[in-house]
């Protein structure tokens, strides 16, 4: 059995999940990185026959908007799917059952679903390090389960609840600039929505930017940061989120 795998992922969390369950389940597919914007210019050829994989974060309980309308979009019917959400320790709300509602609008299968944790992008003190060890144990067991759902017809329940929850407008804060920034253009050409100048990497659109931190992340020099326009939501989840340890909930 063939896949073919897909992935939007920042700052790299739901690229490391898909490709340890893919490396669980199969041997032959294909890879769509569908972090940077050109990845998404064109319709991509699913193979029909294969089994589609896909991975996403979860931002505000949802999934990312870029996404949901590229998703929509792909041209699959009838075939297999096994969808993945990773969010930061907090929660994933509504996001596997939107990406589920979209799929099955495809007359898709969802064979296997799984919401699990990666280290919150807007700050490194929430689910530091994660996936670890134990959640990618926990992927490869996943991955083993699913594996005996696929052509059976077989269609799973997930987590999340309708209408889902709503999405908040954009807050139009991009990344500041400081004077450690050499041009080098690795933030420009690595935004996932082209919000920063390949000119002049300080120059960014922020009504464009969905502060995925990619940037921040990127940044050999530690010249991108967040100003204190985002001290709130990060002291709300330092102070809310890092208690306990939630683990990966799986359907299968
Ligand atoms: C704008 C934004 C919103 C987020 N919202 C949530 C959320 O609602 N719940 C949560 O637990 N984590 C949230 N996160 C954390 C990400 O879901 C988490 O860091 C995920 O592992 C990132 O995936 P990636 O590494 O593939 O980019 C959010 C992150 C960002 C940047």
């Amino acid at each position: 059995m063939k896949y073919t795998s897909m992935y939007f992922s920042p700052t790299g969390t739901s690229e490391k999940i898909i490709k340890t369950i893919v490396n669980e389940i199969f041997e032959e597919g294909i890879n769509f990185d569908l972090t940077l914007p050109k990845s998404r210019e064109k319709q991509i050829l699913i193979d029909p026959e294969s089994v589609v994989i896909i991975g996403v974060p979860v931002y505000s309980g949802r999934i990312p908007v870029i996404i949901e309308t590229y998703l929509k979009s792909l041209n699959v019917n009838n075939q297999d799917v096994i969808l993945i959400a990773l969010y930061g320790n907090r929660a994933y709300e509504d996001a596997l059952l939107e990406m589920k509602d979209i799929f099955k609008e495809k007359n898709c299968n969802v064979i296997g679903a799984g919401a699990f944790i990666g280290q919150h992008s807007i700050t490194g003190n929430v689910a530091s390090n994660r996936p670890d060890e134990n959640d990618i144990a926990l992927a490869k067991a996943f991955g083993i389960k699913v594996k005996d759902n696929i052509g059976k017809n077989i269609s799973v329940e997930v987590g999340g609840k309708r209408p889902y929850r709503e999405r908040k407008s954009p807050n139009s804060i991009g990344p500041s600039t400081n004077d450690n920034c050499n041009q080098c253009k690795l933030c420009a050409e690595n935004c996932p929505v082209g919000a920063i100048s390949i000119d002049d990497c300080k120059i960014v659109d922020a009504t464009m930017c969905i502060n995925c931190f990619r940037c921040v992340k990127e940044c050999t020099r530690e010249a991108k940061y967040f100003d204190e326009r985002l001290d709130n939501i990060i002291k709300f989840l330092e102070t809310n989120c890092t208690a306990q340890r939630l683990e990966p909930e799986i359907f299968v």
